[in-house]
């Protein structure tokens, strides 16, 4: 997935340039060890979502970026990074932007203080930018915990509601995608009607993003992931496609048994095969392209026409190619 591409702002390909050495900066110390670890998954590259997200917000694809517009769009990929590190602890992963993940390669407990100092360094700049901003992603970090302590509490639970994971992956992901267009919007000094709209557009697009990565988890094989498919369902996160297969009347009696408890892999593909032959995917995408007209709708807001249709299109578009049959 180009996002650039998608939105068709070359330009904000010139301003992601900028990002990269401020974002070097933001972390590196001169200790040679702690820099190999805080930069190990900078430069394993990424899709640089969040800052593109807060850019195109503030410049509206355009113009050039201001200093501070890029040093909003460092600190939310800080908090991103960060939130990689823990997670990857959280999960067992091995495996993150086609490189090891850095618990697999430094151990838990570095992996965890490098998050860490990921956050401390975010926060530094967020001071930086004024009390707003500071405050906005202090209640994001907050918000992306819920979610993920959210998530951890529902494991294995076959009884996990639909409303549960709608608020684990609103916490979790949708959260940060909001504040970074929010960043954004007030960087970019836009009047308050569009701050508020644009960070409806950033949460919507958020849970769109985790619907499909979701969707992808179950359909999705392992090297189009960039890591193993089918590890949600094997660490017990049974999320929005799982979910509607358990309370499908064919698929759920055959699929529960299967579930409450950790999969060996073949378990992991038999669970895999009943979700994705079920009506569970074309539902998951519906779910997702309700958000997607409700991103839509909020992009309208935007200071230009441009953007307003580039973020509109980059919704919808997000969904395309999912198997709904
Ligand atoms: C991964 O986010 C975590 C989720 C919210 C699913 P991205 O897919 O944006 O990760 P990178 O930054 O491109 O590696
Ligand atoms: C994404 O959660 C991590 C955060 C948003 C904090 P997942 O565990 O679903 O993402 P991947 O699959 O590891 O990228
Ligand atoms: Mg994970
Ligand atoms: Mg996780």
């Amino acid at each position: 997935m180009n996002v650039i591409e998608l939105l068709g702002l070359p330009a904000l390909e010139d301003q992601l340039r900028l990002v990269e050495p401020l974002l070097l900066e933001s972390v590196v110390t001169g200790d040679d060890f702690l820099d190999e670890v805080t930069t190990h998954l900078i430069a394993a590259g990424g899709k640089r979502l969040r800052p593109v997200l807060a850019l195109a917000t503030a410049t509206g694809g355009t113009d050039r970026a201001t200093r501070e517009e890029l040093l909003g769009a460092v600190a939310v990929e800080l908090v991103h990074l960060a939130s990689l590190y823990h997670d990857d602890v959280m999960d067992e992963a091995t495996i993150r932007r086609n490189v090891e993940s850095v618990n697999a390669r430094f151990g838990n407990l570095v992996a965890i203080v490098a998050g860490d100092f990921l956050l401390a360094r975010s926060a530094e700049i967020a001071a930086g930018l004024g009390t707003e901003i500071a405050a906005l992603l202090a209640a994001t970090l907050g918000e992306l915990c819920q979610g993920q302590v959210a998530e951890v509490h529902a494991a294995f639970q076959v009884t996990r509601s639909v409303e549960s994971y709608t608020q684990a992956i609103s916490g979790k992901t949708a959260s940060l995608m909001a504040t970074s267009c929010r960043i954004g919007a007030i960087t970019g000094g836009l009047p308050r009607p569009q701050v508020e709209a644009l960070t409806t557009f950033g949460r919507c697009f958020g849970m769109i993003f985790q619907v499909r990565d979701d969707i992808l988890d179950v359909v999705g094989s392992d090297a189009e992931l960039g890591k193993p498919a089918g590890q949600d369902l094997a660490e017990g996160i049974y999320t929005l496609p799982v979910l509607l297969a358990l309370s499908d009347p064919d698929a759920g009696p055959e699929l529960r048994p299967l579930l409450g408890q950790p999969l060996s892999q073949p378990e992991r593909d038999k669970a895999r095969s009943i979700v994705e032959s079920s009506g569970a995917i074309a539902g998951s995408v519906t779910v997702g392209r309700s958000y997607a007209e409700e991103a839509a709708a909020a992009a309208g807001a935007c200071p230009t026409p441009e953007l307003a249709s580039a973020f509109g299109r980059l919704a919808h578009s997000l969904l395309d190619g999912l198997p709904v049959g």
